[in-house]
């Protein structure tokens, strides 16, 4: 394919950007000019890759309200220097308040790992996926439908990445100098758009450990 005719791809998303300036520059005509220096998110966000789970759209907020992190199945795993710069970044440079883990049904990397599917160098990253499987198999193995099994399993790898979030040395020593972070966890619904809480809110460590056995004890 001759790379003109790729370059028409674009032409749709460059006209598209055009129409958004317009329309938000006439609601708003210091738009740029207020964002240009600084952005003041509230709000780290920590998703999936999934393009129907896009963030800012979902929960209506706009350029400069939300930083994102997205990846497969929305881990957090210690020793991926992506999400902990991101975290680090967030937390001390940007001083979010809250950092919300957003999981959804049906995902299709937490499907992958129910089911054991190769898919290439994704299966290392999916390895961890199944490492939350394999801890909370005792309560999913009673779970005889698949989707609510599924579904189960979104809930559950959220939980654990809210845990894992609230383990690193980033969240810790922030917590332990008094910087005021909630780490929340929700999940998604990709077939009525609603977000729901998970009830897994944590403010510093303490809460963590005990929240964690609460909700494993439900
Ligand atoms: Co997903």
């Amino acid at each position: 394919m001759p790379a003109n005719n790729k370059k028409q791809d674009l032409e749709r998303l460059f006209k598209q950007n055009r129409t958004w300036i317009k329309k938000v520059t006439e609601e708003d005509p210091d738009y740029f000019s207020r964002l240009v220096d600084q952005q003041n998110p509230e709000y780290l966000w920590i998703g999936c890759s999934d393009s129907r789970v896009p963030a800012n759209q979902i929960v209506g907020l706009k350029p400069g309200e939300v930083f994102v992190h997205r990846n497969i199945a929305n881990m957090v795993v210690h020793t991926d220097f992506n999400a902990l710069s991101v975290i680090q970044f967030a937390i001390d440079r940007l001083k979010v308040k809250n950092i919300i883990v957003v999981g959804h049904y049906g995902c299709s990397g937490i499907e992958a790992a129910m089911n054991n599917a190769r898919i290439g160098i994704a299966d290392n990253w999916i390895r961890h996926i199944k490492d939350v499987h394999d801890k909370h198999n005792r309560e999913l193995k009673h779970i005889q439908d698949d989707h609510a099994r599924l579904d189960r399993l979104c809930e559950l790898n959220v939980l654990e990445q809210v845990v894992n979030i609230g383990q690193t040395n980033i969240v810790q020593d922030a917590w332990s100098m008094g910087q005021d972070i909630a780490i929340h966890g929700c999940i998604y619904s990709l077939r009525d758009g609603v977000l729901r809480d998970l009830d897994t809110t944590v403010t510093d460590t303490n809460e963590l450990n005990q929240r964690y056995q609460q909700l494993l004890s439900k």
